[in-house]
């Protein structure tokens, strides 16, 4: 790990449980857990979450993020828009291993309603073993950054 260890996790209403699960694991595993909620179940829109977390991971504030929503995808989206942010849903191990290793993702969506909390926690857990691979893999990440300008 490097010596910024910090990660930060959020979600709309739909996926409480499930992030503070994740928190709670992920913490156990020694990461610096940035939790920025929300705590209550009332609905809030995926899109503010979404960009508060990918903002913190854009400015170099945390390492790595973890967002999720119903399905992962509309907080996906939203957090895509902020600069510098390659976020991928993943509804398995093989796919939250290769966001790492071929796309240099560094911010990780799940829907909560549509997988469990075990699956979460495995994916979660291939997701953060995982590290960049570099090589033919950077010029290809380097074709994403540049559609930014
Ligand atoms: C909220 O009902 C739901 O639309 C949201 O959690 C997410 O699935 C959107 O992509």
């Amino acid at each position: 790990m490097t010596s910024n260890n910090r990660i930060v996790l959020s979600s709309d209403h739909a996926a409480i449980a499930l992030r503070q699960a994740i928190a709670a694991h992920v913490a156990a595993k020694g990461w610096d857990v940035v939790d920025i909620g929300p705590t209550t179940p009332e609905s809030t829109p995926y899109p503010k979450h979404g960009e508060a977390a990918a903002r913190l991971v854009a400015s170099g504030d945390c390492r790595l993020g973890i967002i999720l929503c119903g399905t992962g995808q509309g907080i996906m989206m939203a957090a895509n828009k902020v600069r510098g942010i390659r976020c991928g849903v993943c509804a398995d191990t093989f796919s939250a291993r290769m966001i790492r290793q071929h796309n240099d993702a560094n911010m990780l969506s799940l829907g909560a309603r549509v997988i469990g909390e075990g699956l979460a926690l495995d994916i979660v857990d291939a997701f953060l073993a995982a590290e960049f691979e570099g090589g033919r893999h950077a010029t290809r990440v380097d074709m994403i950054v540049a559609l930014e300008q």
